[in-house]
């Protein structure tokens, strides 16, 4: 029987293909997975274990936290800090980046951005939820304290982005620029085994993914291309689908297994959309693109941006290739 190689191999194996610091950066991957070991177990027993609902604040965002959320959030930071590889840390459920600031931390190479669990008003419905992380090379100077400089990178700077997907099955899809691969958990083995290699997102797809109940607050080119979208044309394939969860995760996943886009726009009530740059968008950029698929905020690419705010939001337009460009063409039409 052939053995499918594991999550650990597979990072070893590839670091040779690392544009730096190889040991460093396989151990701070195999920290992520270790993390996200963990939060799959609490998640599993999420029921039993009187750890679903809310945790009775909010975060810096004015947005109310789940258990979950702050579990989730407690459990990476830890277990990322105790391997020592990187030097700080900004998650989505903190109003401030963390800083490292000990002999061992301060000399590391990398920070790590991270939305630990994304999908959060799923938790309790007992659908999939996710952890999106994003790494960078620090660019401030070795050994002192992390600066804010060094989490306000552009995406096309990230050194490796992806997510744990906790579903039917358990899976961590990943990317260090060169291509994207996706392993699934064995939870009797309790290790992740590569079953998705080189993952292509088809060209052309036929899911649309959108909260279709904000369609009032939509801008024009959006709420054009989503009629378009629903036309009878036989040709292009549509009608298309709707498909949405409501955890980006999820709603990213199936479309790159199946091909289709993602869309959360600006609107009346979200000016600025409401999915975060760092922490959602980024990396989920970086692994569509290096999936065959394209990443914007309806103009211009995701990954070009200069982020100006650790927490900034931005409009989100992801997925297949023909998709996003036909999403583009209806944006630039009807302003
Ligand atoms: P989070 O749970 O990390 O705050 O993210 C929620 C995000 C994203 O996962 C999802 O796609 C989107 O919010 C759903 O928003 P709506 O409920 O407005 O559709
Ligand atoms: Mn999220
Ligand atoms: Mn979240």
């Amino acid at each position: 029987m052939r053995r499918h190689t594991t999550l650990g191999e597979f990072i070893i194996e590839n670091q040779k293909d690392f544009p730096y610091a190889k040991g460093e950066l396989s151990a701070l991957l195999s920290s992520i997975r270790l993390a996200g070991k963990m939060v799959n177990q609490e998640i599993n027993k999420a029921g039993l274990a009187e750890i679903l609902g809310k945790a009775g604040n909010e975060n810096v965002q004015g947005e109310e936290q789940m258990k979950l959320d702050v579990l989730a959030n407690e459990l990476f930071i830890s277990t990322l800090k105790n391997r020592g590889e990187i030097c700080g840390l900004g998650s989505e459920e903190m109003d401030d980046f963390v800083v490292f600031n000990d002999k061992i931390h301060s000399d590391a190479k990398y920070v790590v951005l991270i939305d630990p669990l994304d999908g959060s008003s799923n938790i309790d419905v007992n659908v999939s939820v996710g952890t999106i992380f994003s790494i960078y090379r620090r660019v401030s100077e070795a050994g002192k304290p992390v600066t804010l400089e060094d989490f306000l990178q552009p995406g096309n700077k990230q050194v490796a982005a992806g997510y744990l997907v906790y579903g039917s099955s358990t899976m961590l899809i990943y990317t260090t620029g060169n291509g994207v691969n996706g392993f699934t958990y064995d939870p009797g083995i309790g290790s992740f085994f590569l079953s998705h290699h080189k993952m292509q997102i088809p060209q052309k797809g036929k899911i649309y993914s959108i909260n279709e109940g904000n369609y009032v607050h939509f801008p024009d080119g959006v709420k054009k291309y989503l009629k378009w979208c629903q036309e009878l044309d036989e040709g292009s394939n549509r009608p298309y689908t709707s498909r949405y969860i409501g955890s980006l995760v999820a709603d990213f996943h199936r479309n790159l297994l199946k091909g289709g886009i993602y869309i959360y726009p600006k609107g009346t009530k979200a000016p600025k959309g409401k999915l975060r740059l760092l922490y959602e968008c980024n990396p989920m950029a970086f692994l569509a693109e290096q999936a065959g698929g394209k990443a914007s905020d309806g103009y211009q690419r995701i990954l070009d941006i200069i982020p100006e705010e650790l927490h900034q939001r931005v409009p989100f337009f992801c997925g297949s290739m023909n998709m996003v460009e036909k999403a583009e063409e209806f944006m630039d039409k009807f302003q």
